[in-house]
């Protein structure tokens, strides 16, 4: 038996100023987007933009829905529909913002676990890593150099 130690690294930034201008411009478009996220029932706003290499930003926010298990969250309503709408476009970077009805949110809030599983799909598909960055409303943004940094040990085709 031996141990073997997993390491992830990530990078924190002090807050959405710190961030450079593109990846500033396309967490503005995660704040339009979470702005617009229907979540009636959870009260909790969740938005995604992605940033493809042909120069698109898809975004997408939650959708929630009175049979609770039929919502979808925001990251995988953002990246089915790039995938829908263009699929032979590579992910560069995602942007994600979340924020409560209820309180201001402001730790970073990183991407559900169904959602790290589907965004890892697309990460294995393209065989390029994905820069996720992930915030609340105000304070610190989280960045990943790709997926793999949040799911590790991950399950995908290759198993199959
Ligand atoms: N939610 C997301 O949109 N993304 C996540 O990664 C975590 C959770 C949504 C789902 C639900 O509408 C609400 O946040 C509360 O869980």
């Amino acid at each position: 038996m031996k141990e073997v130690k997993i390491e992830s690294k990530l990078s924190v930034f002090d807050d959405f100023n710190e961030l450079p201008p593109d990846v500033a411009k396309l967490m503005e478009n995660a704040i339009e987007a979470r702005r617009n996220a229907y979540a009636p029932y959870s009260k909790f706003l969740v938005g995604a933009a992605i940033l493809l290499d042909n120069g698109e930003v898809v975004t997408g926010n939650n959708q929630e829905n009175a049979s609770y298990p039929s919502g979808l969250c925001a990251e995988r309503t953002a990246i089915y529909y790039a995938g829908a709408k263009f699929p032979n476009a590579k992910i560069l970077k995602m942007a994600l913002t979340a924020g409560s009805q209820i309180q201001t949110t402001k730790t970073p809030i990183p991407p559900c676990g169904a959602c790290r599983q589907a965004i890892a799909e697309y990460e294995f598909k393209q065989d390029d890593p994905i820069e996720i960055y992930f915030m609340g409303e105000t304070g610190k943004v989280v960045k990943s150099d790709s997926l793999a940094n949040l799911l590790p040990l991950g399950f995908d085709k290759s198993f199959l």
